[in-house]
């Protein structure tokens, strides 16, 4: 019988977002700065340090694994590390790319056993597109989004972070491709993770209200009755079977259902997104020796620094200094 985490708030922790490279072939500008200087090989985990720590947190009752960056893709061995949780049994086992590379790795993915893909896409238009990710090619993630499709993948989402001045004004535009491609998307608050220069987060915050208000000029939205335990809020069209989400870690507060923890690509177990309590899985995994016992009960005792709540302050200032790259996105 799988034990559970439990932390001192009463929250169970089910879900575990895995960080399995820092490099990404894109360079998005709420994400990371232009020039960035990623780690060394030796302090990134290994294939078999991620999958350990995965199948640890299985017997330890995660039933979610998500598989982040970076841009996984990026990660030469990630169809193997894919194949191998796929054999873990989870109820739900995704990933978050940024569809760069989906035109040839969605269907090895799928065949793999990822059940679900979320796609960043932020604008629909090419220089748009190239201004925010600074090197993405959007026809590029276009094909990668269809490839996605064909695939046969449970489920499709499309992210999207809203920034004022920049992709604010294609909202419309996001739905209408969302409900013709039939696959879901959410919008995302900016979070000020990492230092960036090319805007000002305060200014370019777009609220979820203010999104949900643009998209309410063209279609009824109605809220979802079925609720996903995690941050996003969901709703429903009348007339399409998608799914829109809102993102909100500004304007509500998701903590009190938080159900998950990150593990960084240097091993380091985050207990929350916008705090920095940690606890380095790697010292434990590269000990000598080191037992499955001694990781397991490391991550148990964890929990009891899971903060009850982050608290981002809305005039962009940045209190983790973290790049999104480094915790997971
Ligand atoms: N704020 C909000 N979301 C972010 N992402 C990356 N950086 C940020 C940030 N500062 C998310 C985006 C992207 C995914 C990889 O991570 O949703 O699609
Ligand atoms: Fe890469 Fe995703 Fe960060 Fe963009 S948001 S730079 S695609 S990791």
């Amino acid at each position: 019988m799988p034990q559970q985490l439990t932390d001192r708030f009463g929250r169970t922790v089910n879900y575990v977002r895995l960080s399995v490279t820092d490099r990404c072939d894109f360079r998005c500008v709420y994400c990371m700065a232009e020039d960035m200087t990623f780690l060394p090989r030796q302090q990134v985990l290994t294939l078999e340090e991620i999958a350990r720590i995965a199948r640890n947190f299985v017997s330890l009752g995660t039933e979610k694994i998500r598989l982040t960056g970076g841009e996984p893709m990026v990660r030469k061995d990630i169809l193997e590390l894919v194949r191998e949780i796929g054999t873990y049994g989870l109820r739900d086992f995704a990933m978050t790319t940024n569809g760069s590379q989906l035109t040839t790795m969605a269907e090895p993915l799928r065949k793999a056993g990822l059940h679900r893909l979320n796609i960043s896409l932020d604008s629909l238009d090419a220089d748009k597109f190239r201004s925010i990710t600074r090197t993405g090619k959007l026809s590029q993630v276009l094909d990668g989004i269809d490839a996605a499709r064909e695939a046969g993948f449970r489920g499709i989402k499309l992210n999207t972070v809203v920034m004022k001045g920049r992709n604010d004004e294609e909202i419309p535009e996001l739905i209408e491709f969302a409900r013709r491609k039939q696959v879901d998307i959410s919008f995302i608050e900016e979070m000020p993770l990492g230092n960036i220069s090319e805007h000002d987060r305060g200014l370019a915050l777009c609220t979820s209200d203010e999104v949900r208000t643009a998209i309410r000029d063209h279609h009824e939205l109605v809220p979802a009755t079925e609720d996903s335990g995690g941050p996003a809020r969901y709703y429903r069209m009348p007339d399409s079977p998608i799914r829109v989400g809102f993102i909100s870690p500004h304007s509500h507060n998701f903590c009190a259902t938080c159900n998950r923890v990150r593990v960084t690509v240097e091993g380091r177990l985050l207990l929350c997104l916008g705090n920095e309590h940690s606890v380095d899985l790697r010292r434990v995994l590269r000990a000598n020796p080191v037992t499955d016992d001694k990781l397991r009960q490391t991550i148990i005792n964890a929990m009891d620094l899971k903060p009850e709540r982050h608290d981002f302050s809305t005039n962009g200032d940045v209190q983790i200094l973290r790049f999104m790259n480094m915790t997971g996105g």
